[in-house]
Order: C-alpha cells, then structure tokens, then sequence
C-alpha cells in the first residue's frame, strides 16, 4: 500500500498524470466550465462555475483529501507539451464513485482519457490494492459509459442523481482487480495474435 496523500507521477504512451496543484488552478479555471463538460458532473459543482472555482475546488476540496488519503487526483498533461493541463482524472475511497475524470474540450475523441483509465484503474488495483472499483454515470453521458464497457466493467444497477444539467437516470459499473487482470491479459493476447 502506498504511505497516505503520497501520489506518484503516472505516464502512459500519451500522457502524464502528475499530481494535481494549486499551480493549476489558473489553468483548469479556464478549461473546465464549459457545458459540454460540467453537464453530466453531479451537482456539488457551482454552475455558473465562479471566477474562482478551480481555485476553490484545489485549495479546499482536494488537497485536503489527498492529504487525507481519500482521494488520488492528477491533472493531465500530453507528453508532447507537458506544460499544459488538458484534464484531470481522480480515484476516491469509498463504496461507491471511486473514480472521476474530464478532458479539456480539444482534446476528447482521440481515446486519451481511456488511456489515462487503464492507468489509473492498475494504481487502484495494484499499487492501491482495493478490490473492487465502482462508478456512477449518467446513462446519457455515453461516450463516459463506453470507457465503462470498453474496460471490462459490468452494470450492477440503476438509479436517479442529480447532475449540473438535472436529474437524470444513471447506471453504475463495477470491476473486481481479477476481472480488471483478466481484461488487461485479454488485450495484451489480442495485440499478440
Ligand atoms: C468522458 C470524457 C472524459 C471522455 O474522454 P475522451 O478522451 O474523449 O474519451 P475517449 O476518446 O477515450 O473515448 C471513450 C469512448 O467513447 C467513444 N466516444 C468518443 N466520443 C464520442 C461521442 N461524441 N459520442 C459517442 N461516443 C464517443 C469513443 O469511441 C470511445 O469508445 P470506444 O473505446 O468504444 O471506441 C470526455 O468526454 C469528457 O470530459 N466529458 C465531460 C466530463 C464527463 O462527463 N466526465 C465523466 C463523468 S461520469
């Protein structure tokens, strides 16, 4: 188990996962209240987001919790120009919502927050050493939901929550560490054959 509110840096092929800062603040200020992104989020997010919302969520919100050991958060960066936050990606501790994620609007679509997932789900397993990975989303947030499937996680049931955009019906997924072992061997036999 890693010592608490300790977080190492991650890379994959694309990105780096580096712990979120207070020195991002300015940076996620101006990427993340879009509609696109904050309407599927659940409601504790202030909408409209205030001038100094990232601010705020950095400094009093998760800093603490890293420090806690109930959260893991790291913003990401493309390895191509690792000055730049492009999103962030977070993994909590707790029954459910274990795991949360956003990539700044330029960047969606080019399977970087699926990369940034098999990252993260292996520290959960791994390095974290939980058993079981769990996540809520809402069922009209598909391109989120086919993280979930593509991944190898299985819907155990359905509920209402509230969302910056309303109440909505969602879905939550669930993974073991052996079902995530045996979907990372499968894609690792795939790529050999
Ligand atoms: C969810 C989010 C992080 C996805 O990031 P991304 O890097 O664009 O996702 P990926 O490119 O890895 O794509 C994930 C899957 O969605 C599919 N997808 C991408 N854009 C899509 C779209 N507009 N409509 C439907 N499917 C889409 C991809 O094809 C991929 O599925 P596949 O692996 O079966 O091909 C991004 O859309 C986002 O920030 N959304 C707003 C915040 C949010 O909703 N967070 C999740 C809350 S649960």
């Amino acid at each position: 188990m890693m010592p608490q509110g300790q977080i190492p840096e991650g890379k994959t092929e694309r990105l780096i996962l580096r712990t979120l800062s207070i020195d991002d603040a300015a940076q996620i200020q101006e990427l993340f209240p879009h509609w696109e992104i904050v309407r599927y989020l659940r409601n504790v997010i202030q909408w409209p987001y205030p001038a100094d919302g990232a601010l705020q969520f950095i400094r009093d919100f998760a800093l603490p919790a890293i420090v806690r050991g109930d959260e893991w958060i790291w913003a990401l960066r493309l390895k191509s120009e690792p000055e730049r936050v492009i999103g962030v990606i977070n993994l909590r501790r707790g029954p459910h919502d274990n795991r949360g994620f956003w990539l700044g609007l330029a960047w969606q679509g080019q399977g970087l927050m699926s990369e940034a997932c098999v990252w993260a789900n292996d520290f959960w397993f791994e390095t974290l050493g939980f058993t079981v990975l769990r996540v809520a989303k809402a069922v009209a947030n598909t391109t989120s939901r086919r993280i979930s499937e593509g991944q190898g996680m299985r819907l155990i049931g359905n509920e209402e929550r509230d969302y910056v955009c309303g109440r909505l019906p969602t879905e939550i997924w669930e993974i073991t560490d052996e079902e995530w072992r045996a979907w990372k061997n499968r894609k690792t036999d795939n790529r050999q054959t």
